[in-house]
Order: structure tokens, then sequence, then C-alpha cells
């Protein structure tokens, strides 16, 4: 490798996901293989301010690959969004002669780096981690997958339910505001329609599309909703305007919440976190900086953090044309 670092750190930050853990395990490990001290950082940028960050060595990130969540803890620290913040963390990472930093987040927590790297000249590498898969430069966010097999788990059982008792159940799932987990565990989940803030087909289509599916003698529904969705105000109005014009369905609202986040990973995201954490240092030992690791046709490829901070993370379009002919 060119530049033989010797000391660099890690820190999780944003929105935690599945797979998390598993990255930290590798940017760890693939730093002991190089010789390199690895400082774990907690409570994402905050630890960076107020220090709290310390050396851990390959027994340190023993049996974590499974579990959901961060050991290093996140956290949306308001102090690093100033310039007297990022000082404080500049100065502590120097204390310590730490020489790189590599942050796993979304690109929120890509935006501070991109700030940070570009006020210090300080070198960073950017590992998306997030269950929203919206990030530009990656066909996987880590926990997107996880996120999407809980998801269809999770309408799987609603499904036994809403057809014991003949009703209509609106699901919302997280996403922020991108539709690829409504999208992808909604056709994995086989739900009649799926509302996405990339498509406002509207509430008179909706209806349509219920109605069709009433007369074809489905006597109970799936509508999977992103909440970024601008279908409806959210997803309590639109079920109320369906029940309102459709009476014979028995409407239900389940929003899924917080459990999309946890849970360990997939063996999908375990391997692409190993993946992103190994290249991730081999990448900084080649005096890459400024970059984010991403996969993309199953190649590990590095996009400029301004890329993927400003880019946009495309729906398959080819999608919505499977839903809407599946669910007929
Ligand atoms: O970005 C991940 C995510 O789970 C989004 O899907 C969701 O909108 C948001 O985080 C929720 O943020 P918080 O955990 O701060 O409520």
């Amino acid at each position: 490798m060119e530049n033989q670092l010797k000391k660099i750190a890690v820190l999780t930050s944003g929105g935690d996901s599945p797979g998390m853990n598993a990255a930290v395990r590798a940017v760890v490990r693939t730093s002991v293989f190089y010789n390199i001290n690895c400082f774990a950082v907690y409570q994402g940028y905050q630890g960076l301010i107020d220090g709290n960050m310390k050396v851990i060595n390959a027994r340190g990130v023993n049996n974590i690959i499974n579990k959901g969540g961060t050991i290093l803890k996140s956290a949306r620290s308001l102090e690093f969004r100033t310039p007297e913040g990022r000082k404080k963390a500049y100065d502590n990472l120097k204390k310590n002669q730490i020489e790189a930093l590599v942050v796993i987040g979304g690109d929120g927590s890509f935006t501070g780096a991109m700030i940070f790297q570009n006020e210090f000249n300080f070198p960073v590498i950017g590992i998306p981690g997030t269950i929203d898969n919206d990030i530009y430069g990656t066909n996987y966010t880590l926990g997107y997958d996880t996120a999407i097999n809980t998801v269809v788990e999770a309408i799987d059982k609603i499904r036994d339910t809403a057809s014991s008792h003949n009703r209509l159940f609106f699901v919302e799932v997280m996403g922020r505001d991108a539709g690829h987990i409504a999208l992808n565990s909604g056709i994995g989940a086989g739900a009649e329609e799926i509302l996405i803030p990339e498509e406002n087909r509207g509430l008179e289509q909706l209806l349509e599309s219920l109605k069709r599916s009433e007369k074809s003698g489905k006597s109970s529904s799936i509508v999977v909703v992103a909440e970024g969705d601008k279908t409806g105000k959210n997803v309590f109005e639109i079920a109320s305007y369906v029940e309102k014009n459709l009476p014979y369905y028995e409407v239900r609202v389940s929003v899924l919440g917080h459990m999309q986040r946890g849970g360990s990973p997939s063996c999908f995201d375990r391997v692409l976190a190993s993946r992103m954490g190994v290249h991730a240092v081999e990448s900084l030992l080649k005096g890459e900086s400024n970059v984010m690791v991403g996969v993309n046709n199953d190649q590990m490829e590095l996009t400029p953090l301004e890329k993927a901070i400003k880019g946009k993370s495309e729906i398959n379009k080819d999608l919505l044309r499977v839903t809407d002919i599946l669910s007929i």
C-alpha cells in the first residue's frame, strides 16, 4: 500500500441500521491486519468533540457481526454543525495522532464529514449505513436488505389477520423521502397497492384500483405507504378517505416504525458491511479521501462525498410496472 497510516478512527452517525456493527468490525480488523491502530469513537460526531474515543483491537469487536444497532452508539450532534465544535473534534483527533476518519452513516453524516474534510484537510471516508437505501453511488446501503425483510415478515403477519377479517390494511413503512423500502417490501409481501414519494398517482386512482380488487373477489387487501408519500397528508388521512368512499371495506392502519431499524443483520448486509469495511481502510491506505465506499454491480467503488450527498438514488420504475400487473 502507498502510505502507511498508523492511526485511524471509526464512528457511526445518524439513524442506526443493521450491519453497522459488522462494518465497525471490518474496519477494526482490517486496521489490525495492516498494523494500524484503530480508535473507536463513541456517540458519533459528539464523541469526537467530547474526546469519547479509545483504541479498539480485533478482540474488541468479537461477537458483533450478528448484532443490530451500533456498539459505538450514534447521535445527532448540533455542536458539530458549528465551526467551534468541529475545531474541538479536529484538536482531539490531532491530540491522539489520528490521521484519518471512517464515518458510517447516511447523507447527513456525510455532509458533516465533507465539511470537516474541507475545513481541516483531514482524510475522511464514508460507509453508507442507513435502512433507506437513498444514497447515490451504491446499489445498496447497509441495513436496507435487513429492513425490507423485517417489513415483509411484518406484512405477512398483518395479512393473516386482514384475510381473517376481510379487512383493508394500510401499512406505513420508513424510508424518509425515498420509496425503496415500500416498493421492494410491498412487492415481496404481495401488496395490492404501493404508495411512494417518487410516483403520486392520486387518491382517485387508488380508489379505482381497490374497487377493481374488490370486484375481482379480493376480500382483503394490503396497501403499503412510504412515510414520505404525498398521496395524502399521511397514512391515516388516506385510510379515512378510502373508508368513506369504499364502505364495504373495514379499514385498519399499521405504522411499523422503528422496528425496521433493528434486528440481526441479514447475511447480505453482513457480507456487504465486511466488504465495505475492508475497502474503506484499503482505500485510505491508497491515499483516497473525501469519498464514499459503495457497491455497484457487485463491484466495490468510490464516489466523491459531494456526489453521494447531492446525487439521487433512483427507484427502479419497472418495479412499479410489476406491481400493477401482479396486483390484478
Ligand atoms: O434514515 C433512517 C430513518 O429510519 C428514516 O427511515 C426515518 O424517517 C428516520 O430515520 C427516523 O429518524 P429518528 O430515528 O430520528 O426518528
